[in-house]
């Protein structure tokens, strides 16, 4: 497959923002580490490059550099920020680091307004910045195409070969034209497609997997969220029943979602989904179990204790399907390495080795909004394609503290009257994620006569992109009004509701 963008990763935290600017326009790119090798870089086969921007300066010995294979492809080329550096560096231009670093808001005036680069933009724009080092020796070959009021070099181009780099970040949102000059890189200087469509990675995708598989056996954990979802439909598409769906209830999900599940894949009766209703040996793992991460790593190795028992029964499964999307995939090779973790996502971590199966990732190279869009055009509802997410280890981390059937029970019944209440109020959909929280504190209260002293429930509801930072939803108060009067008159053991008005960072989003 041609028609698509390397991105070369030199550390920037904007990277991902990068290929989301490039996919939102429907062209495939892939990130990179900077490290990728002339080998590598040939057989991707890349139509245009993009060159990240960096935490390193350019002027220190050990600054990322990329293999030189890429100055000699003949495709063009775009640095953004440290990129830029690269270019210039390597067309003998001088980098100097700049007296203070520019952090912020730029007027950008473009001086060469006739470039394809600018097509369609005003002769001032606003742009964001964020470098230390700045060009002090345009190279010979260069012509400045934009300047700001500090950066003589806003922007420049090569005179003769399709190389354009850029000081300031097109990929964030502060720089509103950003996507529009992305789109000229893309199909006016690269003679990009606009090809990548739900529907072009399906009809892919379906290809990728029957070659993969085989006439061999596939099994896939669902869990009803939209990732394993979206995985199943496009799997059984792919390769029918050759598929072996596995719904493992943990006793730790949801108010009534096994029956859910079942509900949404009645009309697919060939799916032949097995339920596994687990629910007892979870919670009798995580008796007395109070520390979030014990919590996870049991919850992660009782899962593969269930799929290990299943697969048995299927000796011809040679595949494990997972729903790993793009994050995961560019977290694990990225520029400097796996991120320190916070929380380990425990994604049935091990069981391929010991259960001898090969994996099948089917939608390892989509973001979160992109699975939905596929989601939708493989015709899931819109209730499950715009479903909040759920994590794996799933109420356990929602009850702080040791878990017990009761308090399960107790947290399912506040979680689901909070959710409903947000559909009914037509919330839901603006809500990145909702989802109510059980305290290990008892609190006094007052029914009727009668002095209580039961347990208090937290409500958190964010705003985010994907999941890496959000901000609390400010929900109407007379909504909270409403859901907290109807979790303390229906739900006995529940006798205070807070508000939970924390953002990522410092908090996360969940508790645990
Ligand atoms: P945090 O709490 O880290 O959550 O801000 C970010 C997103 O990840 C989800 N999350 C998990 N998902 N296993 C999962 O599959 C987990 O252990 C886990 N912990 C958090 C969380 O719900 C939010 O969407």
């Amino acid at each position: 497959m041609h028609n698509k963008v390397l991105i070369l990763d030199f550390g920037s935290q904007y990277t991902q923002l990068i290929a989301r600017t490039i996919r939102s326009q429907n062209v495939y790119c892939e990130i990179h580490p900077y490290l990728m090798d002339a080998e590598s870089i040939n057989d991707f086969a890349a139509s245009a490059i993009i060159l990240s921007g960096s935490p390193f300066s350019i002027t220190n010995k050990n600054a990322p550099h990329p293999n030189q294979a890429i100055w000699n492809l003949g495709i063009p080329i775009l640095g953004i920020c440290y990129g830029m550096q690269l270019i210039s560096s390597n067309w003998g231009g001088e980098v100097h680091a700049a007296f203070k670093r520019e952090y912020g808001f730029a007027e950008l005036y473009v001086s060469d307004s006739k470039d394809v680069l600018f097509d369609g933009l005003k002769q001032t724009e606003q742009v964001w910045m964020s470098h230390g080092d700045a060009l002090s020796k345009l190279p010979e070959c260069f012509n400045v195409l934009a300047k700001t009021d500090n950066s003589p070099h806003a922007a420049i181009k090569h005179k003769t070969q399709p190389i354009y780099a850029l000081q300031f970040h097109p990929e964030v949102v502060h720089t509103p034209c950003g996507k529009k000059i992305i789109a000229n890189f893309l199909f006016r200087i690269a003679g990009l497609k606009a090809d990548w469509t739900p529907g072009s990675f399906i009809s892919e995708s379906i290809k990728l997997i029957r070659d993969k598989v085989g006439e061999k056996k596939v099994i896939l954990g669902l869990s009803g969220g939209v990732d394993s979802t979206v995985a199943a439909m496009l799997l059984y598409k792919a390769i029918g029943n050759q598929l072996i769906p596995i719904f493992v209830d943990t006793g730790l999900m949801r108010y009534n979602e096994a029956n859910r599940v079942k509900e949404l894949f009645a009309s697919y009766p060939d799916l032949n989904i097995r339920y596994v209703d687990a629910g007892t040996s979870f919670l009798n793992r995580l008796k007395s179990v109070s520390d979030p991460e014990q919590k996870r790593k049991i919850i992660g190795s009782e899962f593969i204790n269930v799929f290990d028992k299943v697969a048995k029964e299927y000796s011809d499964a040679e595949f494990l399907a997972q729903g790993t999307l793009y994050p995961d995939v560019i977290e694990s090779v990225s520029f400097a390495g796996p991120s320190a973790t916070i929380k380990s996502h425990h994604n049935v971590g091990g069981l391929p080795d010991k259960m001898k199966l090969k994996l099948v990732e089917p939608l390892r190279e989509l973001f979160k909004d992109e699975v939905r869009e596929v989601g939708a055009s493989l015709g899931l509802p819109d209730s499950l394609v715009q479903r909040h997410p759920f994590p794996g280890p799933g109420l356990a981390v929602r009850i702080i503290g040791a878990v017990d059937i009761h308090k399960v029970q107790l947290l399912q019944q506040v979680d689901d009257i909070f959710i409903s209440e947000l559909y009914s109020s037509d919330l839901y959909n603006k809500t990145w994620q909702a989802f109510a929280v059980l305290l290990p504190v008892h609190s006094v209260g007052v029914m009727g006569d009668e002095r209580t002293y039961d347990q208090v429930c937290a409500l958190r509801a964010v705003n985010s992109i994907d999941g890496m930072t959000a901000d609390w939803t400010e929900l109407p108060h007379s909504f909270l009004k409403r859901v907290s009067n109807r979790i303390s008159n229906e739900v006995k053991g529940i006798s205070r509701v807070v508000f939970d008005i924390s953002s990522k960072p410092p908090s996360t989003i969940e508790w645990e």
